[in-house]
């Protein structure tokens, strides 16, 4: 756990351009929810912020297409944000907007200074402008051919066909703007560039090596984090962004909508803040806001400017850059912020085996979620948590939603509780039963083995202290499962000890048991709060102890190593009542059928990988294991040309290649058919795996493999050598 005095937790500001899916929920509100609140139960002192994102094209384009001014876009969706969040149990202390007059001024502030600071650079050159509206366009609003696929529509950002990320200059004639359907001119045009490049010394060391230098004075150097405590994933996407060269960057555009660069600098007063420069000060903006209702307008300072202050940015994959790279730079050249101590970024949740996709409608909407499954948030956020991309993308299926909520939600967590609560009540009374001098009870871990009730209670004890640092370690997954093996190990102690047979042959023994058992119910209470809020707040009631304050996590865990009980004896349960229900296959096909019907009615632009903001970086794969030197000596790699290329026979992967490797001419089939065709293939020098064991597909020896490399797409490219190099020579 960062030893810090506070916590302030961000969470990625969603564009108010479409209703919330559960691919934004896994992305960067849940896992934030998950950890906020279990630092809120420690009585950690913490303020955590979002916000509608409201400027750029993202909502532009969504005004054009609905017919509506951005003004109408961004109030609807932003008011479904905060019901759906609200819906969700997702619990910020402020959910403010960037269109709000106070993130104009915060955010023009931080751009003057940063222009007094000379961090900017004035760059002109040449963009596409709109003559009939009279207005440079955005890279969304360009449409040209695509260089990669020849779709005549493809966008200034992207092509929709192919996938493949664009900027406006790859596009090939004729261009055509969205807003006119004229043909745009050339116009130059000047912008304010950061000087990304001037910081690439200071941003690889404080990323790779968690150290600051003072820029005063470069002898004194601050420890700012543990490096390795960031994600892999993250600090991949970090590493090759630096080792790219980090180049100046527009922080301004000329649109209509936006925050206008202040007067004084912009002359022409026609030039907006980039929406990337906007968002993330939004952070700062919503913790002012946030003071203010507080009543002490100056405390945000305490969360921004001071040392001892914990930043934690919650995003998903593709804003790592502007959070590990833009975000940090403009906070540190403004000077007076802290920075993020760590970035836990989540990769994407894909739904039954498709990217979630909202002009393809291919989602589930957290608000007809809420409407169809009234009363069953938990379910989903268990079920998401436990799925969560935390280091890899993931996947939801409605099926695997219903076996998680019949077989676990249900089988264990529900049947537990309901058991303690229901053989408590009807042979002690309602009141939890006093623990006898002396007894003993049934060990969790073997039922033969006669254990005091203090050694079960020290196991919850580790169990609980295990979920906590899961979470501190932003293992949200592995915290889940550490609750539910909690409530396992509680059924398997109530199996062992079956207090309803021997409340009938020694009471005193069946006391001791429900007494454990409760204690296990109280801590599922508190430790449940985390991931299951509304559930944990009906539990509560069921035990009649006092709703949960700030710090509980912490006296529980107090309770527990001083030896004390978590409920106590005498205590008088309130009325149980089942926590979770089946859900019956009917509802689950009806969910399927609703995906495919709806399938393919297009309804707005993707929130996970859309227009001209959302940054197109390519996704990284996780970094294997570590291998040593010697595991690598073990391949010998050679380069090679292909002479011969033929399709096989009844197989639509595989091309019979031969391969000239100089010394030997080699087969090799290789699964690439359907990014090439044989004919591309002959001539063309390759890298081959030469000592691969030999392997028989389709009746014939492959002697080695073509290496190729894969891009965010799935598409395969060849890893080549330098032109004209000899084959055989040694790749090392
Ligand atoms: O990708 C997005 O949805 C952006 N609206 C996230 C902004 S995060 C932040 F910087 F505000
Ligand atoms: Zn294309």
């Amino acid at each position: 756990m960062q030893s810090k005095k506070r916590y302030l937790v961000t969470s990625a500001l969603p564009y108010a351009n479409g209703p919330l899916h559960i691919g934004h929920l896994a992305g960067a509100y849940l896992s934030a929810d998950v950890y906020v609140r279990y630092l809120r139960l420690l009585g950690k002192d913490v303020v955590w912020v979002c916000g509608s994102d409201e400027h750029g094209a993202a909502i532009t384009v969504k005004a054009m297409k609905e017919g509506l001014t951005p003004r109408e876009i961004i109030d609807k969706y932003d008011a479904m944000f905060r019901k759906a969040f609200d819906g969700m149990g997702i619990a910020f202390d402020i959910f403010h907007r960037t269109s709000e007059p106070i993130h104009y001024q915060t955010s023009q502030d931080f751009f003057r200074r940063l222009h007094q600071n000379g961090e900017f650079e004035v760059i002109e050159n040449e963009q596409y402008f709109d003559e009939e509206k009279q207005q440079f366009l955005a890279d969304r609003y360009i449409i040209g051919t695509c260089p990669v696929c020849s779709n005549p529509d493809a966008y200034g950002d992207q092509c929709e066909k192919c996938g493949s990320s664009l900027s406006p200059n790859d596009l090939k004639p004729p261009i055509r703007s969205t807003l006119s359907a004229s043909n745009p001119v050339k116009k130059p045009t000047k912008h304010w560039f950061l000087k990304l490049d001037k910081y690439e010394g200071w941003l690889r060391r404080w990323i790779t090596e968690g150290e600051l230098e003072n820029e005063n004075d470069p002898k004194i150097v601050t420890k700012t984090h543990n490096p390795a405590d960031w994600k892999n994933h993250v600090m991949g996407q970090c590493k090759s962004w630096l080792d790219g060269g980090l180049q100046p960057r527009a922080m301004t555009r000329d649109l209509d909508w936006g925050i206008p660069v202040p007067p004084e600098i912009d002359e022409t007063g026609s030039k907006k803040l980039y929406v990337w420069l906007d968002a993330p000060i939004g952070y700062i903006s919503a913790t002012k806001q946030w003071a203010i209702d507080k009543g002490q307008p100056e405390l945000w300072k305490d969360y921004w400017q001071k040392d001892d202050t914990a930043l934690i940015h919650f995003i998903g994959k593709d804003n790592i850059v502007f959070h590990c790279l833009i975000f940090p730079a403009l906070l540190r050249e403004h000077g007076d912020y802290v920075l993020p101590v760590n970035v836990p970024a989540n990769q994407f949740m894909n739904l039954e085996g498709r990217k979630i996709s909202t002009s393809k409608n291919w989602a589930v909407w957290v608000h007809e979620y809420l409407e169809e499954f009234e009363g069953k948030q938990d379910v989903l956020r268990y079920n998401m948590i436990k799925n969560m991309p935390e280091l890899q993308d993931s996947e939801f299926t409605w099926k695997r939603f219903q076996e998680s909520n019949n077989n676990e939600l249900v089988g264990n967590l529900a049947n537990f509780i309901n058991r303690v609560l229901v053989l408590t009540t009807k042979n002690f009374d309602g009141k939890i039963p006093a623990i006898a001098d002396g007894v003993t009870v049934a060990s969790s871990d073997n039922a033969a083995e006669k254990v005091a009730p203090s050694v079960e209670l020290a196991k919850l004890q580790a169990g609980l202290e295990r979920l906590g640092d899961f979470i501190e370690k932003f293992d949200f997954r592995n915290a889940l499962q550490t609750l539910m093996d909690i409530s396992t190990h509680g059924n398997q102690f109530l199996q062992f000890n079956e207090p309803w047979k021997t409340i009938k042959t020694d009471r005193n023994a069946a006391a001791a048991a429900l007494n454990i058992g409760m204690q296990i119910v109280a801590a599922l209470a508190v430790a449940s709060q985390p991931f299951l809020p509304f559930t944990s707040a009906r539990l509560v009631k069921m035990l009649n102890i006092k709703d949960l304050q700030n710090g509980d996590w912490a006296s529980m865990m107090e309770k527990l190593r001083n030896g004390e009980p978590l409920i106590t004896e005498g205590s008088t349960l309130g009325e149980a009542e089942h926590l979770f229900t089946r859900i019956a296959d009917e509802v689950i096909d009806a969910q399927i059928k609703k995906l495919e019907m709806t399938d393919n009615q297009t309804t707005g632009g993707s929130q996970q990988a859309a227009v001209e903001e959302v940054e197109t970086t390519p996704q990284y794969a996780p970094l294997a294991d570590t291998i040593t030197y010697d595991d690598f000596a073990k391949m010998d790699i050679r380069t090679g040309t292909v002479l011969t290329a033929e399709k096989m026979p009844k197989s639509d992967k595989l091309l019979k290649l031969s391969i000239d490797l100089g010394f030997e001419t080699r087969t090799i089939l290789s699964g690439i058919a359907k990014h090439f065709t044989p004919e591309e293939m002959v001539g063309k020098q390759v890298v081959v795996l030469a000592n691969l064991a030999p392997r028989k597909m389709m009746g014939i020896e492959s002697n080695g493999m073509v290496l190729m490399a894969e891009n965010a797409e799935g598409k395969l490219g060849l890893v080549a050598p330098p032109e004209g190099w000899q084959n055989g020579c040694v790749v090392k």
